[in-house]
């Protein structure tokens, strides 16, 4: 926030803590270190947010992209690293700001994608990272229902659907429950609606022999599991984030 208000480069705080600041760039500071009091998150007050590789616009009505989700981008590029130089088809179930997909489209030049999403400001913001990165030309975003059908079959599908229980949302830190959207986070009353629908509607979005890659939150691999094997899925295999956790289950269409 210091870099942000002052325009002062990292390196210029280290090499040169004492360099004075003037009189606006301190008011600026002053109020961003009130809105971080308040429990207003960084990227929030900043409006951005460092992702895999580079930096996302965050706007208000976005989900705050987290750091446990680069482990599904890292998931994807490490199940496709023999696919580097074929075309790939991928689809982001609930873009939001557009992480993932971006992710994987910046370590993969050939591939190309779809991201939907229900909220508009998220489409409209998905959009503009595609724009701030180059990709616009290799994206289509589409603001719509991931129950509303698609007319085309994909190679990848990746999601990082809402997943937090309705009742636990209130007791989550203020930063989450006073500045992500619930559509963002609200996963029903077991936090497994948008699973049910992904584990019955991604046999109608993939390819046969397909990747499935969803993010989940540390205690639900065993339900998420349970589903994508009901919806006859198979290579269900769940893999652990920096910090050990579950976070992302893999799993292969049928061929
Ligand atoms: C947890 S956020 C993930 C955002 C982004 N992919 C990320 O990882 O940072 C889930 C996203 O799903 C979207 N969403 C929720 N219900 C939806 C639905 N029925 N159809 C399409 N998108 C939906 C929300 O608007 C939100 O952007």
């Amino acid at each position: 926030m210091i870099c942000a208000a002052t325009s002062l480069s990292r390196v210029d705080l280290l090499v040169r803590p004492e360099t004075p600041v003037d009189a606006a760039a301190a008011a600026r500071l002053q109020s961003y270190a009130q809105r971080r009091i308040a429990r207003e998150p960084v990227s929030r007050i900043l409006g951005s947010r460092g992702f895999w590789t580079f930096d996302l616009h965050v706007s208000r009505n976005v989900l705050d992209p987290r750091g446990d989700t680069e482990c599904l981008v890292e998931t994807c590029v490490s199940l496709l690293a023999n696919r580097s130089g074929a075309p790939l088809r991928v689809l982001d179930v609930g873009v939001g700001s557009g992480a993932i997909l971006a992710g994987v489209l910046t370590e993969f030049p050939q591939a190309s994608g779809v991201g939907l999403d229900l909220s508009r400001e998220a489409a409209d913001c998905a959009r503009e990272n595609f724009e701030r990165l180059g990709l616009s030309n290799r994206t289509l975003v589409l603001e719509q229902d991931w129950r509303e059908p698609l007319r085309e079959r994909f190679d990848v599908v990746l999601s990082n659907p809402p997943y937090i229980e309705s009742d636990v949302i209130e007791t989550l830190d203020p930063e989450v429950t006073g500045h992500d959207p619930r559509l963002a986070l609200d996963g029903g009353a077991d936090g497994l609606d948008a699973y049910r629908s992904i584990a019955s509607l991604a046999p109608s979005w993939l390819k046969s022999g397909g990747l499935l890659l969803v993010e989940i939150g540390c205690s639900q691999s065993e339900s998420v599991t349970a589903l994508l094997d009901a919806g006859g899925f198979e290579g269900i295999e769940t893999r652990q984030d920096s910090g050990g956790r579950d976070r992302v289950i893999q799993a292969r269409m049928r061929s």
